[in-house]
């Protein structure tokens, strides 16, 4: 996987500014120094990505977070406590040593403490951390292999760094407790029960009406460049079908986990392979409507054909 030199090399990289890609349990991250403007900037620069998409900050532990921040709640301390290291994002209000390009200028910074061993051992060989979003170019789909990356974004990391197939497959939830009640702002494979389960009651960005926009949560997103269709393959054209509970007539029929994160860690995979395959269409059941499906769900709306 990765050697203990390659990892120094990635870390001295990152120090002096360079970007380095890099695997975490849900996709993989383009990371830079986030406390160096003019790396982070690079970042947008290699992905197309509009200054209004805020980034996650990768820690290495609660103390990194603690200092990138100005109020750490209590909330915090048992949602990281129950879930870092691990695919949970948290925001808040963030202190002025985080350079406004991270945060595209918001007050608030998002965190994370991933658990992929590669991931939490480069933040601690660089000893700063790291900002990164995923390792593709704006709107398309997030890589989960090193393979995905050098197809998706060749070139612009100094280093990309493989650390097998990412074992969660869609990218973290994202929790604000920077204002009152706490927001669901994406959610993930860690739902929105288990949230609750520690801190209580949550809202959702529905129902506070769009009050607590994600900002960079751009509908057009996580999209294969094959049209991506909610429900039965259309009569006419060559395509694949993912099913999980009705298998249907389509050129490629492919079953799909019945669990949730089988299904995930499976999803981008499955797309690259088939947005590669010359297909006119790729056509989904939608999962069932709870929460602990919430995540993918999200993801495959996104990634769906707007009419
Ligand atoms: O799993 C993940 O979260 C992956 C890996 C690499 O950690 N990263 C990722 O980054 O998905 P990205 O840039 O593709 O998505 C970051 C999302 C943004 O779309 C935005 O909604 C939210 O995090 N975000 C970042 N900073 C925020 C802030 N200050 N306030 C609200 N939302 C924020
Ligand atoms: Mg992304």
């Amino acid at each position: 996987m990765v050697s203990r030199e390659e990892l120094q090399r990635a870390a001295e990289l990152l120090r002096s500014g360079e970007l380095v890609a890099f695997p975490t349990e849900t996709v993989y991250g383009l990371g830079a120094n986030a406390l160096d403007e003019q790396a982070v900037e690079r970042i947008y620069t290699a992905k197309g990505r509009p200054p209004t998409s805020p980034l996650i900050v990768h820690v290495d532990g609660v103390e990194m977070a603690r200092r990138l921040v100005t109020e750490w709640p209590e909330t915090a301390d048992a949602l990281a406590a129950r879930f870092w290291p691990g695919p949970l994002t948290l925001v808040l209000k963030k202190s002025p040593q985080v350079p406004d390009r991270v945060t595209a200028a918001l007050p608030t910074v998002a965190l994370r403490m991933p658990s992929h061993p590669v991931a939490l051992a480069l933040i601690h060989e660089a000893g700063i951390p790291i900002a990164a979003p995923s390792a593709n170019r704006f709107t398309e789909l997030s890589p989960t292999t090193a393979e995905h990356v050098r197809a998706g974004l060749s070139g612009a990391a100094a280093m990309i760094l493989d650390g097998g197939p990412a074992e969660v497959g869609i990218e973290s939830t994202v929790l604000s407790l920077a204002g009152g009640r706490p927001v669901l702002l994406r959610p993930g494979m860690i739902s929105q029960t288990e949230i609750e389960a520690v801190i209580g009651p949550i809202l959702t960005s529905v129902e506070t009406g769009g009050a607590h926009p994600s900002p960079g949560m751009h509908e057009r997103h996580y999209r294969p460049r094959t049209p991506l269709l909610i429900g039965a393959p259309p009569a006419s054209g060559k395509g694949a079908h993912l099913w999980i509970r009705q298998e249907l007539p389509a050129q490629e029929s492919l079953a799909m986990p019945d669990d949730p994160a089988t299904y995930a860690a499976r999803l981008y995979d499955v797309l690259h392979r088939l947005d590669r395959a010359g297909l006119d269409f790729i056509s989904v059941e939608m999962p069932p409507d709870t929460p602990a499906w919430a995540g993918i769900r999200d993801r495959l709306q996104r990634a769906a054909e707007k009419e």
